[in-house]
């Protein structure tokens, strides 16, 4: 095949590294220290502050190939994903950077020459652009590079005056195009035509002039500067004769994997093409530290990720299948980018939880929007209140319903959905500032039978109904409401043990959703089921409840592991341990308990170790109702100050543990799978919390840990095995590397003492030390100075070492001259050049200052005040 795009990244790195330049690695997408930036966005962002002149660099050529991700901010093109041939989420950008160093003519001439002769791209199929007023730039391009002028255009600021964003460098440019030739449609830049996708710029040459300040003022630069960019995916497009970025060899591949992965046989959907870009900027978003979530940056990520479940939907795909692509991906792109495979479990973790939150509501909200576009065609408008409920209720963001309805060529009433989100804001607003909890408030007439220790779905009846903690006979469709119903396998949050959620259906064939439950809570003796209405309901009618049975599962065997630690907890750690307080839910569980100092690594392991035997001996569990005081006879624990009613639920594990306890649990201990203790620590004086996995979270975690091993211990090229000994060497290597330094570092100052002491100023006869001890520790300080003033027996001596960002002074002066010099004055007309102030006494004084860079001017100041006082 024709060269691969890792061929051409190489190639170009290489080109420019045998220019002199330095091959800088990648940043992270989130730009370091720049709130003016959501996202890396070009290759030159990481180098801002040196065009600035603000942060120096031990070079001023750099080239890289740097990932970036245009979606928000100044640069988005996440609209335009999936629609054209060359825009993409996320790309690479290959780049060649001058910082001071060379301008217009070797920028060119060294990108023409890469195009031309290192990739022989022949030269009739390049035009290229230049800022309308840079004569200059057009000169090079026509008589230099000999370029016809017929194939250069001049063109306005629009595109050909680059920013990075709002404030920052910015300069005018010169781009190349590359012609794909008739068959495509599009004219040449500045033509009418120029948006088809005959003619593709390729490589954008920013002739960085100015600081754009916030109020759009132009300030010049220290110095002229170049910043190149290269999509390196179009580039690939042309190398490998194709027209479009996504048939070139990255795309082609992960593009097979998503076929594969939706079963989707025609190749052509562009929905492909959307999921291929996508995977790439969550993917490295994610490793980059980015969460989804709904705010920021967490936000762009979250609606990306719903664009691409959203065009799996429609291939046909209604199971999580997205984070299946990360480990096509890490196997594409892990090698240049070692930190994406590095993150691979992190980002499937990720993306299936995002998969699986958005899947519980995508199919409700596609099937509300086919409705709401009913009747709507091309032209037409999708009114604000629908786009936000699908936003508020069912997850998708504004992009998303946009993009969903411009397929039909319907638009999406922006100012009526923000209008409703404005509305929203202030009753959730008014809603806080009164501390609102309505539930609290809220106490049921009725008395629920729980039916939830044997069932997980019952029929059962609406008995009442409340909307913002006020009573109701009806609730509409969409509305948040509390349901209480006569009989109920949903368990209410109590004893630790959090609510159930899932959802109330229709009582027939059709088995709608009504309502969906997030939460169940005791309401008096009734329980009310907090959500959100699906449809309308009323008092009286009769729905179907049931519970999300794999959560409840999970929260069973916390449950139960929480009795087992319990008991385990006394028989390691004695009798005294009582419990303080849980928390039981389905990823984990947390246990308060008194005991007097921390839990040992030791008895740690030996507690992991008795309840998970307890699961081994898969007991089967055993509960009963009795008399309160038959149960406390029984041996049951009760909680310290806990009320009990005079019949109790007592659940018993075997001999081993007997507690009162309403809350569920497995059926046998060995349903509990797994346990594992993940931490320990104190919350107030006399009290530990411990919490623990258990089940398939308890595997993910051990697995996990043993992950993290094998790759520390490949870091240090050793096996899991060897990882403590292999430390144990690297550790030593560095302390006697330690060693040497300072042994060496005394040699070096030992020497240079020596050669100070006998080459002193005199300074009107008296022998005069000023000097910058260049590497020198600021500990040995005081040595040096005792030493030298040993040698020269009569002198003066000011000494300085420094580091990046600070000075240490110190000043010493003989006995016999302390008439005339104070230290301490010698040592102040250095420091305050370098910010510091200083103090001592007359034959010795130190000093810090906060500005290096100044310490050639300072040493100099305090030589000519001496000049003086010794006169
Ligand atoms: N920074 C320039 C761009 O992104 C090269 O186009």
């Amino acid at each position: 095949m024709s060269m691969t795009s890792a061929d051409i990244r190489s190639l170009f790195l290489n080109f420019f590294a045998e220019r002199g330049h330095e091959i800088v690695p990648s940043s992270s997408l989130i730009p370091g220290n720049d709130a003016t930036l959501l996202f890396t966005n070009a290759g030159m962002v990481p180098f801002k502050d040196v065009f600035l002149g603000t942060e120096k660099r031990p070079y001023t050529r750099a080239t890289s190939s740097q990932r970036c991700v245009r979606a928000g901010g100044k640069h988005n093109d996440l609209e335009n994903v999936g629609y054209t041939a060359r825009h993409h989420t996320f790309f690479e950008m290959l780049g060649n950077f001058s910082f001071g160093d060379y301008f217009k003519r070797e920028a060119i001439q060294y990108a023409w020459q890469f195009l031309t002769d290192e990739l022989k791209i022949p030269k009739e199929k390049l035009w290229v652009t230049v800022f309308e007023e840079d004569d200059e730039a057009y000169d090079i391009w026509a008589k230099e590079m000999q370029v016809p002028e017929d194939r250069i255009s001049r063109i306005g600021a629009k595109d050909n005056f680059w920013q990075m964003g709002d404030t920052g460098p910015c300069g005018p440019c010169s781009e190349i195009f590359y012609d794909h030739g008739e068959s495509v449609w599009g004219g040449p830049p500045g033509t009418p035509e120029e948006d088809g996708d005959r003619y593709i710029e390729i490589w954008n040459l920013v002739f960085m002039q100015y600081n754009r300040d916030s109020d759009g003022t132009l300030n010049p630069l220290p110095k002229p500067s170049v910043d190149t960019g290269m999509g390196l995916e179009r580039i690939a497009a042309v190398m490998q004769d194709v027209h479009s970025n996504y048939e070139t060899d990255t795309f082609v591949q992960l593009i097979g994997k998503v076929a594969e992965l939706t079963g989707c046989e025609d190749l052509s959907q562009q929905s492909l093409r959307v999921i291929a870009d996508h995977i790439r900027s969550c993917a490295f978003l994610i490793t980059d530290g980015v969460m989804p979530s709904n705010e920021g940056r967490g936000y762009v990520l979250r609606r990306i990720i719903r664009r691409a479940v959203r065009h799996g939907h429609k291939l046909g795909v209604s199971e999580p299948f997205f984070h299946k692509l990360v480990p096509e991906l890490v196997r594409l792109m892990g090698e240049a980018f070692p930190e994406l495979a590095k993150a691979e479990t992190q980002i499937v973790k990720a993306l299936l939880q995002e998969e699986e939150q958005f899947a519980r509501t995508v199919q409700r909200g596609l099937s509300l929007l086919e409705e709401a576009m009913q009747g709507l065609g091309e032209g037409d408008t999708l009114p604000g209140d629908v786009a936000f409920k699908l936003y508020d209720t069912y997850g998708f963001p504004l992009d998303l319903t946009a993009d969903i309805t411009r397929e039909r060529g319907v638009k999406v009433d922006q100012a009526g959905f923000d209008a409703a989100m404005a509305e929203q804001r202030k009753r959730a607003q008014q809603a806080s500032q009164f501390g609102v909890d309505y539930n609290a408030q809220v106490t049921a007439t009725t008395e629920t039978t729980f039916l939830g220790y044997q069932e997980v779905q019952a029929s059962s009846k609406i008995v009442e109904l409340f909307v913002a903690g006020e009573p109701v006979q009806h609730v509409a469709a969409g509305t948040e409401a509390t349901v209480v119903l006569e009989e109920t396998p949903f368990y209410a949050e109590s004893g630790g043990q959090v609510g159930d959620t899932g959802v109330l259906t229709a009582n027939d064939e059709s088995a709608t959703v009504m309502f969906t439950v997030t939460d169940t809570r005791y309401l008096g003796k009734g329980i009310g089921h907090l959500g959100v209405a699906q449809a309308e309901l009323s008092v009286g009618q009769s729905l179907v409840a049931q519970i999300d049975d794999e959560r409840r599962a999970a929260i069973r065997r916390n449950h139960s592991a929480t009795h087992l630690i319990h008991a385990a907890l006394r028989q390691v750690l004695g009798e005294h341990v009582q419990q303080k307080g849980s928390l039981v839910n389905e990823e984990r569980l947390r246990f308060d308990f008194s005991h007097g100092q921390a839990v040992t690594p030791a008895e740690l392991a030996r507690i992991e170790k008795e309840v998970n035997m307890q699961v081994l001996a898969n007991t089967r569990l055993a509960t009963e109702v009795m008399a309160i005081d038959e149960a406390k006879a029984a041996g049951a624990v009760a909680l310290f100050g806990e009320k009990y009613d005079d019949q109790v639920r007592v659940v018993r594990m075997g001999g081993y543990s007997i507690e009162l306890c309403g809350g569920t649990h497995v059926a046998q201990t060995g349903d509990i799978g797994l346990f594992r203790i993940i931490s320990e620590s104190g919350i107030a004086s006399g009290v530990r919390r411990i919490e623990a996995v258990t089940g398939a979270v308890a595997l993910a975690y051990t697995q996990d840990q043993d992950a993290q091993l094998k790759a520390l211990a490949h870091k240090v090229k050793s096996d899991v095995s060897g990882l403590a000994e292999r430390i144990e060497q690297v550790l030593d290597k560095q302390k006697q590397l330690e060693r040497q330094n300072s042994e060496l570092q005394r040699k070096v100052a030992g020497n240079m003492v020596a050669e100070l002491a006998a080459n002193p100023t005199l300074v009107h006869g008296t022998k005069v030390v000023v000097a910058e001890i260049p590497g020198g520790e600021p500990k040995a300080l005081r040595d040096m100075l005792d030493d030298l003033k040993t040698r020269l027996g009569d002198g003066v001596v000011l000494l300085a070492v420094r580091s990046e960002s600070k000075v240490n002074l110190i000043a010493g002066v003989t006995k016999s001259l302390t008439n005339l010099v104070k230290a301490g004055d010698l040592v102040n007309q250095a420091a305050a050049e370098v910010g510091g102030k200083g103090g001592g006494r007359p034959d010795m004084a130190q000093a810090g200052g906060s500005e290096p860079e100044k310490l050639e001017q300072a040493l100099a100041k305090a030589a000519a005040w001496l000049e003086n006082a010794l006169q």
